[in-house]
């Protein structure tokens, strides 16, 4: 990588996405650079000169939230700038989110100089406890994630190609039926006797579809990222009729990060 300094735009519903980014992050800076981690939903700055960018996001739908690609589509133009991107996923990517991004890089005058996607646990229909499980997949992804950082200060990173169903994955993931769908499998509720109003849940919502009346109430734009659930601190957000547990591996403050703007 040429640039000195690195802008790593993330979205993480429940933390994952975060934790990945943080550890690439961690290595770039051990190798000389100076990275900003900066929050994706709340839009892009200027790009620096000498200033490349990252791009970190979960795997939902094959692909990754429509919201998160219409802040990639309204890039500004890369002028030779390095990109790179992270992602992680629970299962598999088919390479819905790479393959249409790297087009989309190219298209803007960025290069593209590789890709690290890691396995995470899943984040969503959460039951039982799987503690022991889940830090075995977290501890596997960190070297994994700063192997990836070392081949992107080496130049030696790649961008993995796409399969046979990227088109189509991304081509979903602009639709609004599967988020519908995503949405209607796992509709919210409030637990009234355990809300204590503090409005999190609608501060965190990347696509403001909760309104926080005298209890939170749930539009109808939700993209199933389990923030919300995820992050009430009593717990008072489940999916209706089901058992489905609290998940989430960082804190409130951290889903700021270093990122303190409005
Ligand atoms: C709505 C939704 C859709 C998902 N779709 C996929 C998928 O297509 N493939 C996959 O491997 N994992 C999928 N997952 C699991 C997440 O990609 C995985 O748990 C990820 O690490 C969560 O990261 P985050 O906490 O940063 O959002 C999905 C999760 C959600 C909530």
């Amino acid at each position: 990588m040429k640039e000195s300094s690195v802008d790593l735009y993330y979205f993480t519903g429940t933390g994952n996405t975060l934790l990945a980014a943080r550890e690439v992050a961690e290595t770039l800076r051990k190798g000389g650079k100076t990275v900003r981690l900066l929050r994706i939903e709340k839009g892009l700055r200027p790009l620096e000169e000498d200033c490349a960018l990252g791009i970190a996001s979960t795997i939902a739908v094959f692909s990754t939230y429509p919201f998160v690609w219409k802040v990639l589509q309204d890039l500004p133009e890369g002028r030779g700038r390095s990109a790179f991107l992270i992602s992680t996923m629970a299962g598999a990517s088919v390479g819905g989110f790479r393959a249409p991004l790297k087009r989309l890089l190219e298209k803007k005058g960025y290069v593209p100089l590789g890709t690290g996607e890691f396995l995470m646990p899943s984040n969503y229909a959460r039951t039982g406890s799987d503690d022991g499980k889940d830090r075995e997949t977290i501890e596997a992804m960190k070297p994994a994630a700063a192997a990836f950082g070392r081949e992107l200060l080496e130049g030696r990173a790649k961008w993995k190609g796409g399969t046979p169903l990227s088109s189509f994955a991304y081509w979903l993931a602009g639709k609004k039926f599967p988020w519908r769908f995503m949405a209607r499998r796992l509709p919210l509720a409030v637990d009234r006797e355990k809300c204590i109003q503090c409005g999190k849940c609608a501060r965190l919502c990347p696509v403001k579809n909760i309104r926080m009346e005298t209890w939170p109430v749930f539009l109808d734009h939700c993209v199933a990222c389990q923030r919300c659930m995820g992050f009430c601190p009593p717990g008072a957000i489940s999916v209706e009729g089901k058992n489905y547990r609290q998940y989430r591996t960082v804190e409130y403050g951290d889903l700021v990060g270093e990122d303190h703007r409005k």
